[in-house]
């Protein structure tokens, strides 16, 4: 029986918080109620936020190993807590984008909701100083980040969650819009699919009434942010 008593704290970010174990090569995150937006210029909580996400990243993880994604999670442990292996985590911030929204609409000059011809994956420079910059594959292997074999490989695996996960939520009656993910290393070498998917880090639109399901309603103080996200834990765990 593996040993999950938490170790010390490693890392505290916005969202999370990761602790070491008495295994090295695992670790125990523990999902927190706080929300930011906007670079943490916007701060807010609710109770069950931290239980929520947890819930959501638990329940897909397995669901993308199922199809050949290899991720670090490893169990649920808590209704805040799972246990993940631990990675090193490449500093960039990985994109997919179905339909124009946010950032991505402002600086083409497209209406929200303007659907794409095909995926678009974007990179981000992971540094909340400089508020995650865009950057493309010649950056992330010019400065040692990635290897041109990496970033090729997290391309081809970020297509790949999106291509379990668009029709996934489409049968749940969800239009997937975009995302974020993160990925790692293991001491092998071998990348993982790391960190979350929820809606702290999804666009996630009803496909019948267009309503925002994610953390755009705490951004944009749309209201009813707990209801959304405990809407999505619903349609996540629907058969
Ligand atoms: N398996 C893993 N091993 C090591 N670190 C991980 C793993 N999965 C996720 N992380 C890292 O743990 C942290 C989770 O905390 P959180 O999501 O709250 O961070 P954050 O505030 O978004 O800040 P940032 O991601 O910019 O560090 C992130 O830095 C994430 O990259
Ligand atoms: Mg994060």
């Amino acid at each position: 029986m593996t040993d999950t008593t938490r170790g010390e704290l490693r890392y505290e970010g916005k969202a999370k918080r990761v602790y070491a174990t008495p295994n090295p090569t695992e670790y125990l995150v523990e999902y927190k109620d706080e929300a930011t937006a906007f670079n943490a210029q916007k701060r807010g909580s609710w109770v069950g936020k931290g239980a929520t996400n947890n819930a959501i990243t638990a329940a897909l993880y397995p669901k993308l190993e199922g199809v050949g994604i290899p991720t670090h999670f490893i169990a649920k442990l808590s209704d805040t807590e799972q246990l993940v292996k631990a990675v090193t985590i490449v500093p960039v911030e990985v994109i997919v984008r179905n339909v124009a929204a946010g950032s991505f609409a402002k600086k083409l000059g497209l209406e929200e909701g303007t659907p794409l011809a095909r995926p678009v994956v974007e990179y981000c420079y992971k540094s909340d100083a400089l508020g995650d910059p865009l950057i493309n594959t010649d950056t992330a292997v010019a400065l040692e980040w990635a290897t041109e074999g990496d970033m090729a490989r997290i391309r081809e695996l970020a297509l790949q969650v999106n291509g379990f996960l668009t029709p996934f939520f489409g049968q749940r009656g969800i239009r997937l819009i975009d995302f974020k993910l993160e990925f790692g290393k293991l001491p092998s070498g071998q990348l993982v699919l790391a960190d979350e998917i929820s809606p702290d880090t999804c666009r996630f639109w009803d496909a019948e009434t267009g309503e925002k399901m994610d953390k755009d309603r705490f951004r944009h103080d749309l209201g009813g942010v707990e209801e959304a996200y405990g809407e999505m834990l619903r349609r996540v765990e629907q058969a």
